[in-house]
């Protein structure tokens, strides 16, 4: 048995912000950031919240699936940009559709999380534990970012991915490759909330999203074509036979050089990022549904999904449409 998917669905905040926009606030123009990452634009959520936009796409892959809410038997959110510390984000979704025998909760692999959710979904469904499993990746980065730093501010963005994936005897998850080396872990990271604790000489002022964006760019560039070998060649598939590359958005300059490492025309490696900017664990869920949405993905195609993130952490899974 393989994790399938039959049901994609995905949510933006109403508001777009443009480069411009982006140029009032920080040292910046739309020349430079179009230029170094392929961004033009970027939903930020004003009324909307992780959970919110989780929910939403969550109810739309639900509808796309033709499942009813109680058939669900697993719930995972990616996200790092829990609306509350607890419960998790699942948690909450679970609430608002009803998912009431769904065992629910979330993981925190930042830009490699929905990849992750693929994983624990298909073990979770091999071992029977359940026959359908709902996955999102939800993020409001935009709280994370700092707004006066324009190394990270231009480029991030906030959404919500999801699918429902399904046990199938033919087709669905037919490989993938995970990684993590905690080693790099300041590479990119967040501090989150003060700790108020009176006794700790660590309290203070709340953190905002860090980043050594140039080690990103190189940790990313060198470790996406190997783990795309990787499922390639687990289950001796070759790049040929791959309709679609799909990775996380982070940088059109990183999808174009593992393109070319690859030996793979671009127009095989689709983008939003220009529209979306990095929404993080949302990135290749959002993709997928736009996709989907657009009628690119027929019954049969080879997919690839790979993405890379804080942690760091890094993976790949090459899936049967
Ligand atoms: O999901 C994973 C998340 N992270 C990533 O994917 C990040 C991957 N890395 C990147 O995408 C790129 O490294 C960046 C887009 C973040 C930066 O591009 P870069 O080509 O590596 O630029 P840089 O950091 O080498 O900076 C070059 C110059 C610097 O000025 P000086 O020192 O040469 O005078 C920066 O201060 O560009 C300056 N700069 C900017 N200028 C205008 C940095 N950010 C901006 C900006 N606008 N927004």
């Amino acid at each position: 048995m393989n994790a399938k998917i039959i049901g994609t669905g995905f949510q933006l905040p109403v508001y777009v912000a443009d480069n411009d926009y982006l140029a009032t606030l920080v040292e910046t123009s739309d020349e430079w950031i179009a230029e170094r990452t392929g961004i033009r634009a970027r939903h930020l959520a004003r009324e909307e919240t992780t959970t919110s936009m989780a929910a939403d796409a969550a109810r739309k892959a639900l509808a796309a699936s033709g499942l009813r809410a109680e058939e669900i038997g697993l719930l995972i959110v990616a996200t790092i940009s829990s609306d509350t510390e607890t419960p998790s984000t699942a948690c909450r979704v679970q609430a608002e559709l009803g998912l009431s025998g769904a065992l629910a909760f979330d993981i925190n692999a930042a830009c490699s999380g929905f990849l992750y959710a693929v994983h624990i979904a298909d073990a979770f469904i091999k071992s029977g534990f359940c026959r359908n499993a709902l996955i999102v990746g939800a993020e409001t980065l935009s709280k994370l970012v700092d707004w006066t730093d324009r190394s990270t501010c231009i480029l991030f963005g906030d959404g919500a991915g999801a699918a429902v994936l399904q046990a199938s005897e033919k087709g669905g998850v037919l490989s993938q490759s995970l990684g993590s080396d905690g080693s790099r872990w300041e590479v990119l990271f967040c501090q989150g909330r003060p700790n108020g604790n009176p006794l700790c000489k660590t309290a203070g002022q709340p953190g905002y999203m860090r980043m050594d964006g140039q080690a990103v760019f190189k940790f990313a560039v060198r470790t996406v074509p190997v783990c795309v070998e990787d499922v390639l060649q687990k289950a001796g598939v070759s790049g040929d036979e791959v309709k679609y590359f799909v990775l996380h958005q982070a940088n059109s300059r990183i999808i174009q050089s593992v393109a070319k490492r690859l030996g793979q025309p671009e127009d095989k490696f689709p983008m939003n990022l220009a529209q979306c900017g990095n929404t993080s664990a949302a990135s290749l869920p959002i993709l997928l549904a736009q996709m989907n949405e657009e009628g690119k993905l027929q019954k049969g195609d080879k997919l690839v999904l790979s993405g890379f993130g804080a942690g760091l952490t890094w993976g790949a899974c090459l899936l049967e449409w």
